[in-house]
């Protein structure tokens, strides 16, 4: 009879080498302690080398884990191809690829500042290509270089961080501004919308595609997390939250640990909402 595993020890990433794109950014640094907590070994991969460091060194010092962060744009194929080529000289392994990076687009006003105008009438294909680039082009390069990785080993975890709004339209009532006109009010880019909802749908695309070899795939939907926005819009959000508030940093660190270690390992495919009930109403 096989022994029965204790569910502490599913949790445990003791070795297992995890790469979180975006990983210098607010929810990065988050899934990179809970990744560590658990004896994992996070590889910071973001554009900002400075932030990267400096967390590296707070991860290693507080959680006693290797903890490596390395500059790379995920939207350039080479760049990624470089890190899979450091990561396996150094480290001779992945494990976990939590795709998190995203460009969070600026919400502004059409009308006053057609340059980076958020409205759809004025939305720039060039910032929909930016945004596009780094939201699903981007973990798209990041799965098709470190998935045959995991492929070979025999087995992996990859997470795509999306959100509330892969669900749901964005409301766009919450971001008006008083005394603007219709024209100049602003919202929620498109490009957020699209992004999310189209990382739901790699998700189901990766959860089979390396599946005999023991690679999983899911994703995380996470409601907005309150970082002392404007008093007004926290209200306003919160109103559309069963719970009737935001989140707070910490509370998807439990939800990233579960689906990237063995605690998921009957996951595949799924996405975990995890919005205060947002999506409920
Ligand atoms: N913060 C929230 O309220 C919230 C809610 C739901 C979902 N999310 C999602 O969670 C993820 C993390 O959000 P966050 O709030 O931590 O954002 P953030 O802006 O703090 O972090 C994003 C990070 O991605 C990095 N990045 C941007 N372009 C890159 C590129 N080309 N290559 C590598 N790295 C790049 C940035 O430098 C930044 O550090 C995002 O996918 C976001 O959409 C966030």
């Amino acid at each position: 009879m096989a022994l029965k595993q204790k569910v502490r020890d599913m949790f445990d990433l003791n070795g297992r080498v995890a790469l979180i794109t975006g990983g210098a950014g607010l929810l990065g640094s988050k899934h990179a302690e809970a990744i560590a907590e658990l004896g994992g070994i996070p590889i910071l991969v973001d554009i900002d080398q400075r932030r990267c460091d400096l967390l590296a060194d707070r991860i290693h010092n507080e959680f006693g884990v290797i903890c490596i962060g390395i500059r790379t744009d995920i939207t350039d194929l080479n760049q990624v191809v470089e890190l899979r080529k450091r990561l396996l000289e150094e480290l001779g392994r992945v494990d976990i690829l939590v795709n998190n990076a995203a460009n969070n687009p600026a919400v502004s006003s059409g009308g006053l500042d057609q340059i980076h105008s958020s409205r759809l009438e004025d939305f720039s294909v060039e910032l929909w290509n930016q945004d596009i680039a780094v939201g699903l082009t981007g973990a798209f390069l990041c799965a098709r270089t470190f998935g045959p990785v995991m492929a070979d080993q025999g087995g992996g975890v990859i997470l795509n961080i999306a959100s509330d709004l892969a669900l749901i339209s964005p409301d766009q009532r919450l971001y008006r501004k008083p005394g603007l006109p219709e024209h100049a009010q602003p919202v929620k880019p498109v490009t957020y919308s699209v992004v999310k909802s189209g990382l739901i749908g790699l998700t189901r695309y990766l959860a089979t595609y390396w599946v005999e070899q023991g690679v999983r795939c899911n994703a995380l939907s996470p409601g907005g997390v309150f970082v002392d926005q404007d008093e007004a819009f926290v209200q306003r959000l919160s109103q559309l939250i069963p719970m009737g508030r935001m989140a707070g940093k910490d509370e998807y660190k439990a939800a990233v640990a579960f689906l990237v270690s063995d605690a998921s390992s009957y996951m595949n495919g799924a996405n975990l909402v995890v919005d205060g009930g947002r999506t409920v109403w």
